[in-house]
């Protein structure tokens, strides 16, 4: 049952970025979705001990990054390392959404929000936020398809 949900119900795949005062970071996410319509409402689930949780909470703001297909190597890059120990941002071009948040240049598109609220769900924090600011960077391109075994292999 659990393997239905994790591997077979389709999800894009998302950089979240954050500015919490002089510190930037970003990581993967496949668990995030608009929530609402009016207001334009965003979701992504993020477990607490990550380290953009924290700058989440402290910043009040983040952005979603839509990565297209082909983008993997950006996936694994944000995916699989913390930010608490290594800058996943050097070398890569970016510039400030509204209220900071990193916007990659690579990125196919973007919405920045406000945090609305942050609701527990089981064992990740499901942070909801008011889009703010956002725009489609590369409309030509497909969004990448989360796929478990793409990432976390076969088992
Ligand atoms: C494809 C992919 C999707 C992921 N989706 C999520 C997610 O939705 N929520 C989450 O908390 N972590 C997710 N992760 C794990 C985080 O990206 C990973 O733990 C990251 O290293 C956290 O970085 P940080 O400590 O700098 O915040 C995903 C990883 C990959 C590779």
């Amino acid at each position: 049952m659990q393997e239905i949900i994790t591997r077979a119900v389709p999800t894009g795949v998302w950089i979240v970025t954050v500015r919490a005062g002089d510190k930037i970071n970003g990581m993967t996410a496949a668990w995030a979705t608009q929530v609402s319509f009016k207001p334009r409402l965003v979701a992504v689930s993020i477990a607490p001990p990550r380290y953009t949780h924290g700058l989440i909470k402290e910043s009040g703001y983040y952005c979603l990054n839509l990565l297209s297909e082909g983008q993997k190597d950006l996936a694994n890059l944000f995916g699989f390392k913390s930010g608490r120990k290594v800058d996943k941002f050097k070398g890569l071009k970016y510039r400030n959404a509204l209220k900071g948040s990193p916007v990659l240049e690579d990125a196919m598109a973007y919405v920045e929000c406000e945090v609305k609220d942050i609701v527990t769900t089981g064992d990740h924090d499901l942070f909801v936020g008011e889009v703010i600011d956002g725009d489609i960077l590369k409309p030509d391109e497909t969004p990448m398809i989360f796929r478990w075994e793409d990432f976390f292999g076969k088992k």
